[in-house]
This record gives structure tokens, C-alpha cells and sequence, in this order.
């Protein structure tokens, strides 16, 4: 591991940051109130506020062109900054919605109401995603500022849409593709690595959610009259999911490892050379020990293996002692992580016929669609990739990890796929941010140095030879 001193930047824009750390912690923290849940239609007000409010960001900084755009879901906030004759043009993106928050009862403070803790911004979108919009309005508002220009072309799209369906950010890019034409794709959606540690992401799983449904006799029926004489669909529902795996966490679906890239010695080796404490990963998790697919290793499992999990479950009397029923259906929301060069259509398609080859007789069962993304990996050799690395290790002292990570951000595979962009991923979320539970956090050193990060990786680029962004 090289360590090597934080450097300063550009003086003239340090000097005019640091001048406003106070300003700047008001204005996330006003950014951060906007309960912008997308999945919540009650909110859908509120996420088209977070748009507009960026919007009045990005004009008041001097971006020029910023449209806040319909579409079939939540509005995208387009904005460009295009005055650098012949230097590259970087797409950044970033997503304004954020998970819904309950439990409630679990947070040390309000979600909405942000509270700055032990050095954490405490607040829900605090990390994922606001954090990071956050993070590059303020860098592009120092250079703009300082310079009265950005060391390189920009067009920044912002999504609200990103935690509850790809598909309107998807059509709206088919729309667009023409004007989205760039040179590289920034997405500030990922974070650092265990320990805090700087890293670049370079691939991300893809995701595949479905629905289990079990339906029986159309009411609850007495289990004293009916039991031992109908099929219970939550028996049933329980033989399918314990179908999907074999007893050491295998997934069992035929098929559904067929399409699966392996790991080759390279893949492997990146993943044992990460500085990865297992015992303090565990600790963290207050766990009696991790579980998963013999063969591989935490992290390998993690970024580069496909896996199935039930996100829920219900069916039947839930309430406080007995209730003698057969309940009338029940459910099961489950969904895949995906690798290349897994299909998330296949994948829904291996696991529907399974589960009605599986399921048990007396009882309808279907299976429904909920969703997907296509995994990505993306180039850890790509100058801007480079760059990025660079200004990482010249902000933190500390030359980033290069790591795959198990989330999935649909839209990489898709500037990659409908844009034909190169695409770096560069976040600064801390690892156990708490992302989509309560009490998330963004480290606010991570969010300062970011934004410093982020204002050298635009210079980095600049001074790259041409065509090499
Ligand atoms: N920022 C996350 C993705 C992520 C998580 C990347 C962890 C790297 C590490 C993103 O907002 C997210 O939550 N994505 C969803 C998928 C989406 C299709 C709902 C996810 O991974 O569950
Ligand atoms: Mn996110
Ligand atoms: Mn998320």
C-alpha cells in the first residue's frame, strides 16, 4: 500500500472553499430536508422540489442549459457547462431520490431533519444520494467561481427515479442520446472500501426481483376443519424458497449459474489483495460467522458472484398468540445479484419455470417481473480512470483500492450499453453507511475531501493528452 501526503489544491480554490465550510454544510443540509422517497407516491411532490432545487443550484453556480425534464417517472435535472473549446466533456451523474425510512422508531434523529454527529451527517440520502450531488454542485461551484470556468466540458443528469425503477432514466437517455454525447461517465453512486480506505469501483452486480405468490381458497379457513385436508400456501410458499438454495448457500435454480463469467487467477488475486479484515467485518455485523457459496472468498461472493435472497415474506395470522387458520395466500419478494455475463430476463425466466416445476400441487402459484439492471465492469486502465485514481491519492494521502462491489447501479451498464460511454465510478460513501436503514451517514471528511477530490479529477482530465478521455 503506498501512503503518500495529501497535497493541496489549487489555492485560489482551496482558499474559497474554505472560506465557506459553513455555508456549504447549510446548503446540504437544506438539500437533505427534501424528503425526495421516490417509491412513495405521497413524495412524488417532494422529489420534483429536490429537482427543482437543484436546478436553482446549478443555475445559480453558472451552468447553463439546466432544464428540469419530465418523464415517465420522476423529473431528471439536466444542466451543461460546454465552454472549453477542445478540451473533453465528462456526463456526471448522480440520483436526488432516496429509500423510504421506516422502521422510524430506530432513528437517533429524524431522517429528514439532518443532524451533523461526531463528524457524520446523520440523515437519510445523506451518503446515497444526495451526498454526492451535494459534493459536485460545490466543486463545480468553486471553479466556477474562482476561474469563471471548469477546467473541462460537463453535463450533469440527476435522476429521481435510481431506488425504485430503471425505466424512466432509460427512456429518457434513448431520448436524449444525441446531446448526452460525451467522453467519459462519471457516476458518483459508490463508496469507499472497509476501513474507510479510498477506492474506485470497477464492477457492480446486475439484479433481478421477482414475486412469489401462493393463493389458496379465497378466505382463511379454520385449520381444525380444513388442516390435513388442503394444501396450506404457506407450507407451499416455504418448499419453493427452500428449493432455491441447497443446505451451503448454493442457489439450486437449474441454470442459473450457466451463464456466470468465472473468476480467472487475475480477478482472484485483486480480490486477496485487498487490505480486507474479516474478523473486524464480522464484528461490525454481530454475526456468529459469515455464510455463502463454498469455493470463494467474502469479498469474491460479494463482487463476483451471483446470489438469491428473500427481501420478505407474509402470509397468515402475524398478530399476538394463537389464531387457528390456513391462510388464504401467501408471499415472497425475492430477488438475484447478477454477474456478467448474467441476463436478468433469463435469470426471471429460470426462476419461473423452477418454481412451477416445484410447486406444490393444490394451491396457484405465480411468479411476477418486479424489475432489473445489467451488472457492469468497467476499466480500472482507462486514463480517466487514472486520473481519477490520482486526484483520489493526491486528496487523501492514499492511493484508492480498486474493488467490485455487490450493489447494483443499473444506469453503468447503460451509459456504457445506449451511450457508448467509458464509465468511471467514483463515490465517497464510508463502507456501513447505513444506506436504505436507519441512522444513514455520510462521513463529512469524505464529503470536504470529495469535493476536493472531484475538483482535481476535472483538472486531471484537462491536462490529459487528447483523446485519451
Ligand atoms: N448506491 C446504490 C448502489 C450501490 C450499493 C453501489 C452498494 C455500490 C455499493 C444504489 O442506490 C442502490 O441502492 N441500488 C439498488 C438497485 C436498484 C435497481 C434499486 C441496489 O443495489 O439494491
Ligand atoms: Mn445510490
Ligand atoms: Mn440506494
Amino acid at each position: 500500500m503506498t501512503t503518500t501526503r495529501a497535497t493541496a489544491i489549487d489555492p485560489k480554490v482551496e482558499a474559497w472553499l474554505d472560506a465557506r465550510a459553513d455555508e456549504r454544510l447549510e446548503s446540504y443540509k437544506a438539500f437533505l430536508r427534501i424528503p425526495s422517497i421516490s417509491a412513495l407516491p405521497e413524495h412524488a411532490a417532494d422529489c420534483r422540489r429536490a429537482a427543482e432545487w437543484i436546478a436553482d443550484d446549478l443555475r445559480r453556480i453558472g451552468v447553463d442549459h439546466v432544464e428540469v425534464a419530465d418523464t415517465s417517472g420522476h423529473p431528471v435535472v439536466y444542466g451543461d457547462w460546454l465552454r472549453a473549446a477542445d478540451a473533453p466533456t465528462a456526463l456526471v451523474y448522480c440520483h436526488y431520490d432516496v429509500q423510504p425510512v421506516d422502521p422510524l422508531d430506530l432513528w437517533q434523529s429524524p431522517p429528514f431533519e439532518p443532524a451533523v454527529v461526531d463528524g457524520r451527517m446523520l440523515a437519510r440520502g445523506a451518503s446515497d444520494d444526495k451526498g454526492q450531488i451535494h459534493m459536485h454542485l460545490r466543486a463545480a461551484e468553486a471553479l466556477l467561481a474562482t476561474r469563471r470556468a471548469l477546467p473541462i466540458n460537463v453535463k450533469f443528469v440527476f435522476e429521481g427515479d435510481e431506488e425504485s425503477s430503471a425505466a424512466p432514466l432509460e427512456r429518457w437517455l434513448v431520448a436524449n442520446r444525441d446531446r448526452l454525447a460525451a467522453d467519459v461517465g462519471v457516476i458518483s453512486d459508490t463508496g469507499f472500501f472497509e476501513g474507510n480506505i479510498p477506492a474506485i469501483t470497477v464492477g457492480l452486480r446486475g439484479l433481478m426481483y421477482a414475486q412469489i405468490d401462493v393463493v389458496g381458497s379465497p378466505v382463511d379457513l379454520h385449520s381444525g376443519g380444513y388442516g390435513g385436508v388442503v394444501q396450506n400456501p404457506a407450507n407451499a410458499l416455504a418448499s419453493i424458497i427452500a428449493a432455491l438454495h441447497d443446505g451451503d448457500g448454493r442457489v439450486a435454480i437449474p441454470g442459473f449459474y450457466d451463464d456466470v463469467d468465472p473468476l480467472s487467477d487475475d480477478d482472484r488475486r485483486r480480490f486477496a489483495d485487498l487490505p480486507f479484515d474479516e474478523d473486524a467485518y464480522l464484528a461490525e455485523l454481530e454475526l456468529p460467522g459469515l455464510f455463502g457459496e463454498p469455493g470463494y472468498t467474502t469479498l469474491e461472493r460479494r463482487g463476483a458472484r451471483p446470489s438469491l435472497d428473500v427481501n420478505g415474506m407474509w402470509s397468515g395470522f402475524q398478530g399476538e398468540g394463537a389464531k387457528t387458520i390456513i391462510p388464504a395466500h401467501a408471499h415472497a419478494k425475492v430477488s438475484a445479484r447478477l454477474v456478467p455475463s448474467q441476463d436478468p430476463d433469463v435469470i426471471f425466466d429460470r426462476l419461473e419455470a423452477f418454481v412451477r416445476r416445484i410447486a406444490p400441487p393444490g394451491v396457484r402459484t405465480s411468479v411476477t417481473k418486479i424489475g432489473g439492471g445489467r451488472p457492469s465492469v468497467t476499466p480500472v486502465d482507462h486514463p480517466v480512470t487514472q486520473a481519477a485514481a490520482r486526484a483520489l491519492e493526491a486528496t487523501f494521502g492514499r492511493a484508492p483500492v480498486y474493488i467490485r462491489e455487490g450493489g447494483s447501479i443499473p444506469v453503468c451498464a447503460s451509459f456504457e450499453g445506449t451511450l457508448g460511454l467509458p464509465v468511471v465510478l467514483l463515490g465517497f460513501a464510508p463502507p456501513n453507511n447505513h444506506a436504505h436503514a436507519p441512522n444513514e451517514w455520510m462521513d463529512l471528511e469524505n464529503h470536504e475531501m470529495g469535493i476536493r477530490t472531484i475538483v482535481r479529477l476535472l483538472d486531471e482530465i484537462a491536462a490529459l493528452p487528447s483523446a485519451s478521455a
